[in-house]
């Protein structure tokens, strides 16, 4: 598999091999880095890591899977470069694409990361927008991998807000990889009828399945519920209405119970606000896995470095 110069924007843009590919080199690295093994893949590499918003996991992903691999990162905080204020991104990009031998992105526009790929001639990484948070996906896969040893067919419960990046970028690896996924939110937090679609053309190919609801019980059978905040990075003024929306989908003992099952595990991005989306209790019960997927941004990221612009 070759994925060399390519950038990693939104799932949308790979096949389900080029994902599983993606999947089996980060559990590699991951085996080696407990082996205290690491690599020089990224040896003489510059890597750039624009951040409009803050972020622990993904940063720390990006600066520890590039020093692992010998690479230099270089963090460019919102405050500290020109971009988006003074200078127009197609500038920034050819500049930084002149330095730089990969971006990380993250920030509010899906644009903006599509216009950084698109003038800096380096592979481009999306680390969030609004819309997609892809690498959070392989994360997210490379857990259910370790817990149920495949992805095919595995009942994946999204509650929460469906239409923004965690929603939309789930629906849209899970339909390509050939998971059974519901979005299980009120109608109003729905993904736009315009991916469902584009998603329902990818579950036909993966014998997948989508389904939207509304109805507590579509968690039944759920092997995995995954949930993230009610209130997403750059929508804070939403906060009161979207609580109100979604208090009557928190993840909570009585909502766990309604899958059927004693062996559904948890899943959330972080970072986690308890006693809204997800009670302590629950949270806390199911802590290791979540923390597994933590750690997984890690190897998941540093995989999706190297393929795009390692030396392997
Ligand atoms: N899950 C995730 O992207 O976490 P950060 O916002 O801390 O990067
Ligand atoms: N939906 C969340 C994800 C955080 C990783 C946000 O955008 O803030």
């Amino acid at each position: 598999m070759n994925l060399k110069g390519r950038s990693f924007l939104t799932l949308k843009d790979f096949t389900p091999e080029e994902i599983a590919y993606l999947l089996d080199l980060a559990a590699d690295l991951k085996a080696k880095k407990k082996k205290g093994i690491t690599g020089q893949s990224l040896k003489g590499k510059n890597i750039a890591l624009i951040f409009e918003k803050p972020s622990t996991r993904t940063r720390c992903s990006f600066t520890i899977g590039c020093i692992d691999e010998g690479g230099h990162p270089e963090y460019l905080g919102k405050d500290d470069i020109q971009l988006g204020h003074k200078e127009s991104i197609e500038d920034t990009a050819r500049v930084l694409g002149r330095m730089f031998d990969g971006i990380e992105f993250r920030g509010f526009k899906q644009e903006s990361v599509e216009i950084l790929a698109k003038y800096s001639g380096v592979p481009v990484w999306n680390g969030l927008t609004d819309l997609y948070h892809p690498t959070q996906i392989l994360a997210d896969f490379l857990t259910l991998k370790e817990q149920f040893g495949h992805l095919k067919g595995l009942k994946l419960v999204y509650v929460g807000d469906g239409r923004f990046n965690m929603g939309n970028s789930l629906m849209i690896g899970a339909s390509k990889m050939g998971l059974d996924f519901t979005i299980l939110a009120p109608k109003s937090l729905w993904p736009s009828k315009e991916l469902v679609d584009i998603c329902q053309e990818y579950a036909a190919q993966s014998d997948g399945k989508i389904t939207l609801s509304d109805e507590l019980d579509a968690v039944k059978g759920a092997d995995a519920v995954y949930t993230d905040v009610w209130v997403s990075m750059g929508e804070e003024e939403k906060a009161e209405e979207r609580i109100k929306l979604l208090r009557p989908y928190q993840v909570n003992a009585e909502l766990m119970k309604k899958t059927g099952k004693d062996n559904t595990i948890l899943l959330h991005c972080l970072p986690a606000v308890k006693g809204y989306e997800v009670t302590e209790e629950v949270f806390e019960k199911h802590a290791d896995v979540v923390f597994d997927e933590a750690e997984n941004r890690m190897h998941t990221i540093k995989a999706v470095m190297v393929a795009t612009l390692g030396n392997i």
